[in-house]
């Protein structure tokens, strides 16, 4: 067990760093401050129950880098020694949760319920995640020696992380709560707003962390010390991305598109010719930014005049914004090679194939039937509209696509199909047409109530 003054004590923060901003080494207290008590509670409950197993425990990563800062995060990322595994099973069952177990990896996920009083994170998912890994201690000698090794297991996990600031611990043991463990001066980097990778190998354990660099430096407004720069520079050079599961990829871009300031992440990868990686033909440009200031502000619009509708990808508009000077089938070879999603995929096609068009016939002057803008805008997704509103380059076209979504977007008819029989029609594909027309005809203005429909309804069929 992780001991109150043992020999690897030195290893934490140095004496240095005493009177910082990080006033104490003991976060107890910072954490307390910046997590709510049901989350503080339950790392206190998961150290416990580590310790009463006879292991040792750390919360580890984003979440230590987090509190440092005095920033949330509600990501447990858990160390324990040993097994992780049979821990997360036992632990399962006390949350009452669920566990996807990676043997290979000897890491395990338990999906729980967000504790009562804790409000989840606008991107979290429906369920509180607690990634359990395990530090492994067998490859180490002289077993015997516990706490040299425990430290030197972790230490182990540690070094394999992507940067110095994601790779701190916080002791969980009960013993030494809220002790921060810092054998790579992560606080230091902290402290200096710099982004430096562990060792000289981590981009090519890993090519993804090169958009890992990126998102954090744009995130936290850090910098990429010149060494890691180089590093990355060289692990682009070297292709690696080719040798990295495009799905991962995927992620990674998406991640950098749920950012804060995507543009400014991206407009960094290209200073790193990263955008090559998406694809040789992506560049930014004046007309690109303009479309992604544009495509949050129409986000915006839309989520305060429509808060009660489904909430919109945002990524998925600046994804649309990225590849606009595409073809359609770079677009498709993209989205395969990236296994997009299905809907996500969906979406992008749409916005290319109906885009231009959609736009050319918005744009048209004179009067244009409010049931034809309709017939046009209704079978795309509100993410490829608003995606078509931030190309927009006239104000009509504009004026017409907001009018369809705070007018018509969610106008329906009274009458159905069995209406239609009830006034003695023989079902079939001609349904469909007929109710098109009232629908259209309401679109339009011609009328409005169930009388009005039925009324013509008759016009039609006589
Ligand atoms: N990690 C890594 N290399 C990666 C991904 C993750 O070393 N390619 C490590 C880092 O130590 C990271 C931790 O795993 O802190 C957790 O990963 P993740 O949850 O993806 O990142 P966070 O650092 O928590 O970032 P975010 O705040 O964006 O969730």
């Amino acid at each position: 067990m992780l001991k109150k003054n043992s020999p690897c004590l030195p290893l934490f923060i140095k004496e240095g760093d005493r009177g910082s901003s990080y006033k104490a080494y003991d976060l107890t207290k910072r954490m307390q401050a910046v997590l709510p008590r049901p989350i503080m509670d339950l790392i206190k409950y998961i150290g416990r129950m580590a310790e009463k197993e006879g292991l040792a425990s750390f919360a580890v990563g984003g979440m230590v880098r987090d509190i440092l800062q005095g920033l949330r995060n509600f990501d447990l990322d858990i160390v324990i020694e040993k097994d992780a595994i049979k821990f997360a099973e036992l632990l399962t069952k006390k949350l009452r949760g669920t566990l996807v177990v990676h043997r290979k990896f000897g890491t395990a996920t338990i999906y729980t319920d967000w504790p009562k009083g804790v409000l989840a994170p606008p991107l979290a998912g429906p369920k509180l995640k607690i990634d359990l890994a395990t530090a492994r201690r067998e490859r180490y000698e002289r077993p015997a020696a516990l706490p040299t090794v425990e430290f030197a297991s972790l230490k182990e996990d540690l070094y394999r992380r992507d940067f110095t600031i994601n790779a701190m611990a916080i002791s969980l043991t009960k013993e030494n709560f809220g002790q921060v463990i810092d054998f790579f001066e992560g606080i230091r980097d902290l402290k200096m707003r710099r982004i430096r990778a562990l060792h000289a190998k981590s981009f090519i354990d890993d090519p993804t962390r090169i958009f890992r660099a990126i998102r954090f430096e744009q995130r936290l407004s850090f910098k990429i010390d010149p060494y890691t720069e180089n590093l990355i520079r060289e692990a682009v050079g070297k292709k690696m991305f080719d040798k990295t599961g495009d799905q991962r990829i995927r992620d990674e871009i998406i991640l950098i598109l749920k950012e804060r300031e995507p543009y400014k992440a991206l407009g960094r990868m290209d200073e790193l010719d990263e955008l090559e990686v998406i694809h040789k033909d992506i560049r930014l440009n004046k007309r690109v930014e303009k479309m992604f200031i544009s495509c949050y502000d129409n986000y915006l619009w839309y989520v305060r005049h429509f808060p009660e509708r489904r909430p919109l990808d945002l990524y998925v508009m600046y994804l649309m914004a990225l590849t606009d000077m595409l073809s359609l089938r770079d677009v498709e070879t993209l989205c395969e090679r990236f296994v997009f999603r299905r809907s996500d995929r969906l979406r992008l096609i749409s916005y290319k194939k109906c885009g231009q068009g959609v736009l050319k016939r918005l744009g048209k002057q004179g009067i244009v039937k409010a049931s034809k803008i309709y017939s046009l805008l209704k079978p795309l997704s509100h993410e490829t509209i608003l995606a078509c509103l931030a190309r927009a380059e006239n104000k009509l076209v504009t004026r017409r696509i907001k009018a369809f979504i705070k007018r018509y977007g969610d106008i329906s008819i009274h009458m159905t199909g069995h209406d239609l029989m009830a006034y003695g029609l023989k079902a079939g594909p001609h349904f469909k047409d007929i109710l098109g027309k009232i629908l259209a005809a309401k679109i339009d203005g011609m009328i409005a109530t169930r009388k009005d429909e039925r009324e013509y309804l008759r016009k039609l069929v006589h």
